[in-house]
């Protein structure tokens, strides 16, 4: 009897440590700053074997860890489908998006933006022999478009026919194989894609596709972090930085 008192009171103890470290575990996640992301967006975001963050790594991975850092914390990515992101703000699973995301008015209603931290522009990727010199020669050939990206809203305006993939390297392999004639995309990644892939150009048409600026989003009315985001933002902006890792990961070998 005496012996199962004491077992009693041991598991009573071991409980009760065991909670005590969970709420210990509870205090350091308010020093993380979780980022959602979509880490199919060379040169911004992608998996690597050693990354920045964990197994991520691209510029805004620099960018997301260096913001953590300004705040005394330390940054954790959520990796998900782009098209889950703003939810994910929304319902609180993440403290903010950095994803290539171009600031658009649609967005901005849902979430708060940043000041801009990078400008871009949607571009065609298609075979080096190609005849496609501007958006109209589009119009009879099977253009592919990543699904929520801007480019497919693009090219939806535009009023052609296309075809939606979830994933950049998706839509890129497809035109390697000869399934489709264009891919539109965002210019920076394009780019690294046409590094990557030999037998690929870029065609561009600043008549076509306007500028983009891409920001990181929070929830709608956290100032408090945005004005953070901001200062973060303006001070990699002025001292160069930003230039700097754009810079060096367009050099970088994604791993795929
Ligand atoms: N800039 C484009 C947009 O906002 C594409 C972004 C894709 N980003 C990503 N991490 N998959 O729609």
């Amino acid at each position: 009897m005496k012996n199962l008192k004491k077992l009693l009171a041991i598991c009573l103890m071991a409980v009760l440590t065991l909670s005590f470290a969970a709420c210990g575990k509870k205090d350091e996640g308010s020093k993380t700053l979780t980022f959602g992301t979509n880490a199919e967006f060379p040169p911004f975001e992608y998996v690597a074997s050693k990354g920045t963050i964990g197994e991520f790594d691209g510029i805004d991975m620099v960018i997301a860890k260096q913001i953590a850092e300004d705040q005394g914390k330390t940054a954790a990515i959520n990796n998900m489908e782009f098209d889950s992101l703003l939810l994910a703000l929304q319902n609180g699973q993440v403290d903010a998006v950095i994803a290539g995301m171009t600031i658009d008015p649609e967005r901005a209603e849902a979430v708060d933006f940043s000041v801009p931290y990078y400008t871009a522009t949607q571009v065609m990727i298609v075979k080096e022999d190609s005849a496609i010199a501007k958006a109209s020669d589009m119009a009879d050939k099977k253009i592919v478009v990543i699904q929520g990206y801007t480019g497919e809203s693009c090219v939806k305006d535009l009023g052609y026919p296309y075809e939606a993939f979830k994933k950049g390297s998706e839509a890129i392999l497809e035109l390697n194989n000869g399934k489709c004639d264009v891919v539109v995309i965002d210019s920076a990644t394009a780019s690294k894609y046409v590094k990557d892939n030999p037998g690929l150009k870029i065609v561009e048409d600043a008549d076509a596709f306007g500028s983009e600026e891409y920001g990181i989003a929070v929830k709608k009315g956290n100032t408090e972090l945005l004005n953070k985001i901001n200062e973060s933002i303006n001070k990699m902006k002025a001292d160069g930085k930003i230039s700097e890792i754009s810079a060096q990961y367009m050099d970088v070998q994604t791993e795929e």
